[in-house]
């Protein structure tokens, strides 16, 4: 018997699930990232058409309490209740898993490596149509199995604590982890989540596979993102493929798709001063799917409030054309204080421009204005009042 099972004071309650922790890893605070796997599944589950099960995968568990969510709060939306295989590589945790498991009929648990696991499946033929890979460190080596693992249409919710080769950190780490060059932005948690979508991209339609992001988001400590697998790319899907450049003196910003690649235009700095610093190749297209999130949020899922905050912040941002601009940046440039952000956005709106508040990180507009008229309506927007703004402090 493992010690958490000994533990006086062991329960932890989180949405219709109570269970034991273990001494092993667990993050209390990652409760928003849980409750959209479990969004996630019963999103499938109450979509699902099928006469038989859907099969999730929980395939690093820690203590299990994804699958056993899944169980409790999502398998009852479909016809059939889905069979779930929760593992974790370590075999002490084993006991803590069958115990805490024990209440879901349709769950089976193992203690295998995540390699070893998908190579089997794949060996067997096996398919899931949701896999579950919560990895401390860099996933990159076993997103290819997954993929091969995944059904069509399936759902693979990935996480990353990798977070200094896709901000610039570590370029060498980055051609490593991505094949992508990777440099500093103010707007580093959204490139991270670019990076990483670029990868899956191509990992993907290596096998004749689209990927549809479904939500990406950050703390700046773990980098989280789901996406469905589509049977076939979508149409100029390989468009959505490119680099972004920044020039650090002046601020300026382009991207381009690596389809239609050319030469790049000179920056707002005098001629010759200028230096772009291109990163990528990384994903340009929607970091979310709008009409998804509309309908998790609907759900009877139980959400802690700070995840009805996410949801909300990431539907209100698409996450997909233009730039994405730090207000700070922006007020350093013109010589105030930031501008708030709704207010920026608004006199954006006005200028005929598309513009949001990023739902990726806090004080920053995403918006096709360039950087001179971005300059301007700051100005103005300073000659009109204060500009404070909390969100942007
Ligand atoms: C980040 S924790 C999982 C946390 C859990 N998903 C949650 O929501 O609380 C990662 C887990 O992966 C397990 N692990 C590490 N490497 C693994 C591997 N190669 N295969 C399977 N499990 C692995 C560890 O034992 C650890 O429990
Ligand atoms: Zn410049």
């Amino acid at each position: 018997m493992v010690k958490a099972l000994d533990n006086p004071n062991p329960h932890y309650r989180e949405g219709a699930a109570e269970l034991l922790l273990g001494g092993g890893f667990f993050r209390r605070d990652s409760r928003p990232a849980r409750d959209c796997s479990v969004l996630l599944a019963w999103h499938q589950a109450s979509a699902t058409t099928r006469a038989h099960s859907l099969q999730w995968l929980d395939l690093m568990a820690g203590c299990g309490i994804r699958g056993l969510r899944w169980g409790l709060e999502a398998a009852s939306a479909s016809p059939v209740p889905a069979e779930i295989l929760v593992n974790d590589a370590d075999g002490d945790r084993r006991p803590l898993l069958d115990h805490n498991l024990r209440s879901v009929a349709a769950a089976t648990c193992s203690s295998v490596s995540a390699e070893r696991l998908l190579c089997e499946a794949q060996l067997e033929g096996r398919r899931f149509d949701l896999i579950d890979l919560d990895a401390s460190g860099h996933p990159g080596a076993l997103i290819q199995p997954s993929l091969q693992v995944l059904a069509p249409d399936g759902i693979l919710v990935l996480a990353s604590t990798d977070g200094r080769s896709p901000t610039g950190h570590d370029r060498p780490g980055a051609i490593r982890s991505f094949g992508a060059a990777a440099r500093a932005h103010p707007a580093s948690w959204e490139l991270a989540l670019r990076q990483q979508l670029g990868l899956l991209a191509r990992q993907a339609w290596l096998l004749g596979r689209g990927i549809q992001p479904l939500l990406s988001f950050s703390n700046g400590r773990t980098f989280r993102l789901a996406i469905r697998l589509t049977r076939q790319l979508q149409a100029g899907e390989e468009s959505q493929l490119g680099l972004l450049a920044r020039c650090a003196a002046c601020g300026s910003q382009q991207r381009q798709p690596l389809l239609y690649l050319r030469n790049w235009p000179p920056c707002h700095c005098p001629p010759e001063q200028g230096r772009w610093a291109i990163s990528g190749p990384l994903w340009l297209g929607p970091l979310q799917q709008i009409d998804l999130l509309e309908e998790l949020m609907a759900s009877h899922v139980p959400v802690a409030p700070a995840t009805r905050r996410l949801l909300q912040r990431l539907q209100a941002d698409p996450g997909g054309l233009g730039c994405v601009w730090s207000t700070a940046e922006l007020a350093r440039r013109c010589g105030s204080g930031p501008p708030t952000l709704q207010r920026l956005v608004a006199a954006l709106q006005a200028k005929g421009h598309q513009a949001w508040p990023s739902g990726v990180m806090a004080g920053q507009v995403r918006t096709d204005a360039d950087l001179p008229e971005l300059l301007q309506i700051c100005s103005n927007l300073r000659r009109e009042g204060p500009l404070i703004d909390s969100s942007t402090i």
